[in-house]
């Protein structure tokens, strides 16, 4: 059983599996779709969203961990593209992991994928449906019963609060909207004892996003394309529109509440970094992947880092970071300054955008399954594609269920840490992938290559400068005593000295893992626990299916 779990694929053999499938999908992306299909994933919620509580937490100071976090990402977009010119299937890091660290990592991979891809658009249905609801109130005056847009726990805490609140006469501690949210609570209809309260139109856009992804490939991509269009547009609308009324005073104190208060901060930013690497599971419906992937990796991570860069510097320049609090940021600071066309217009365009997100993922999630399928990893029935369609029709439905149901009942922030801390696990092994394929010497097969930098020394003697500055300013014990999972980090960066010395490690894959674990470390122990639950259930699934149905347990003919 050990040695089994960590049998690997042959790159010759996915290939040629791949090349044979009857099943084939329609290979149409070009170099432009698939920077369109990053785009379209990266920008969504998070910048619609999230930002606005990340510069809420950290000022002005926010957006230097907009740049850290671009470089941790850039870093692991240049070990996805080695994979992806290595391995042009439609697995993503699933397939990567299959043919360098074996097949338990395959599907542990291929399990943490699901929170990256289909928990985080639960996320993103959530946040199209606030949108949706208050582009309706505010451009078409058109009243949408809050009950039907909000779950129910959110709804109920509130009411607590509340009744809690005016119990002990404490009312004004509470932030505005627990207010309007326990009303939401207190007129709701209800059946029986039951308060009727969930989020209908998160429902329906997932259940039509994925109809749309059903019917082809090609319309999703012709939809894909327009909608990115709009959303560029509009951000950049926002940019131009807004640098006017930047006002430099309210980008000082810079760091109003220190590193702290800015790497609290750390999941929401890194959402909105999320979905770059997406666009490797369409390898199978490009034209040229080993060519075009990689490049359209680089070009929508560089174009996203730019323009949310430049947004969160104009929006804290527009406002005081103290008034950014709130889940409509981008059109909150023009209310602010009374150019409701302006907000009026971003409403629009921000729906527009959370729906592109939401098609790139709905997108993601079939195809990772159909390859893991394909292994035997998961029943035949996820590899079936569609006769008329050709796409991966079962997997679409399963996709559209998961996703939509649970948006439904579930509330945002809970899918956002767990989203986050699976996909920086996911980009770890991507990376750490990469100095394997070095090891073992198949580099040689990728077109595409990560630039190679000996970190022979180098890697060893940051850790050495790292560690001392580290000791000399704050002390290891101060410092793990507040936050033990950098514990985690200072080990691997140790491990890494010793083993890079000894192999002649890249030093590009180095700085993706390290950069990544950093950034994991700083999410917090219960974010950890999380991912730990959802991964004993994988491995619960893969012993009792997955193990004893991988198509590598069939004898060699
Ligand atoms: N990056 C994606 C978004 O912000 C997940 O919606």
């Amino acid at each position: 059983m050990i040695k089994d779990i960590f049998r690997k694929k042959q790159i010759g053999q996915i290939l040629i599996e791949s090349e044979s499938s009857k099943n084939s999908l329609n290979k149409i992306l070009t170099l432009r779709d698939l920077t369109f299909f990053g785009i379209a994933a990266i920008i969504g919620a998070g910048i619609f969203s999230t930002i606005g509580r990340a510069s809420f937490n950290g000022g002005p100071a926010v957006s230097l961990l907009f740049v850290f976090t671009a470089i941790a990402c850039v870093f692991t977009a240049l070990s996805y593209a080695q994979f992806a010119s290595t391995v042009p299937v439609s697995g993503s890091a699933y397939t990567y992991a299959y043919v360098s660290f074996g097949e338990l990592f395959a599907w542990i991979i291929g399990w943490a994928l699901i929170l990256e891809y289909a928990v985080s658009n639960m996320v993103v249905a959530i946040s199209w449906s606030e949108y949706f609801v208050s582009m309706l109130q505010n451009v078409f005056h058109v009243h949408f019963p809050r009950y039907l847009a909000i779950d129910h726990g959110t709804a109920k805490t509130a009411f607590e609060q509340v009744t809690n609140a005016v119990a002990a006469g404490t009312t004004s501690s509470l932030p505005s909207n627990t207010f309007e949210l326990a009303k939401i609570y207190e007129i709701a209809p209800m059946i029986g004892d039951l308060k009727i309260i969930f989020n209908l139109p998160a429902g329906i856009i997932t259940t039509l996003v994925t109809a749309l992804i059903y019917i082809g490939i090609k319309e999703s991509k012709n939809a894909t394309n327009i909608l990115v269009y709009i959303k560029m547009g509009v951000i950049l609308l926002v940019i131009v529109g807004g640098v006017f009324y930047v006002k430099t005073d309210n980008w000082v104190p810079f760091a109003p509440n220190g590193m702290n208060g800015v790497m609290l901060s750390v999941a929401s930013v890194f959402f909105a970094f999320i979905g770059f690497d997406s666009i490797s599971t369409t390898a199978e419906e490009c034209v040229d992947p080993q060519r075009d992937l990689p490049r359209a990796m680089i070009y929508c991570l560089v174009i996203c880092t730019i323009l949310y860069i430049v947004i969160s510097l104009v929006l804290t320049g527009m406002v005081s970071y103290k008034e950014l609090g709130v889940n409509d940021p981008l059109a909150y600071v023009f209310e602010k300054l009374e150019i409701n066309w302006m907000a009026g217009i971003i409403s629009v365009s921000a729906v527009i955008a959370i729906t592109s997100a939401l098609l790139a993922y709905q997108l993601g999630q079939p195809r990772i399954w159909m390859v893991m399928s394909r292994d035997g990893l998961l029943p035949k029935k996820f590899s079936s594609v569609h006769p008329k369609y050709k796409t991966p029709a079962f997997a679409t439905i399963i996709t559209g269920l998961l996703v939509g149901i649970p948006s439904l009942f579930m509330n945002m922030q809970f899918f956002i840490d767990l989203t986050s801390v699976g996909t920086f696990f996911a980009f770890i092994l991507v990376c750490a992938g990469i100095l394997f394929m070095d090891y073992k010497g198949l580099s040689k097969e990728s077109k595409f290559k990560v630039p190679y930098l000996n970190g022979k020394y180098i890697i060893g003697t940051l850790f050495i400068l790292a560690a001392v500055w580290v000791q000399y300013s704050f002390g290891f014990d101060t410092l793990l005593a507040e936050k033990p999972l950098l514990g985690v980090f200072w080990s691997a960066w140790l491990i890494l000295s010793i083993l890079g010395f000894k192999y002649n490690f890249s030093i590009i894959p180095v700085l993706g893992i390290l950069t990544n674990l950093y950034l994991m470390s700083e999410l917090g122990w219960t974010n950890w626990r999380m991912f730990l639950i959802w991964l004993a259930i994988g491995m619960v699934i893969y012993i009792s299916y997955g193990h004893k149905n991988s198509k590598l347990n069939l004898p060699k003919l």
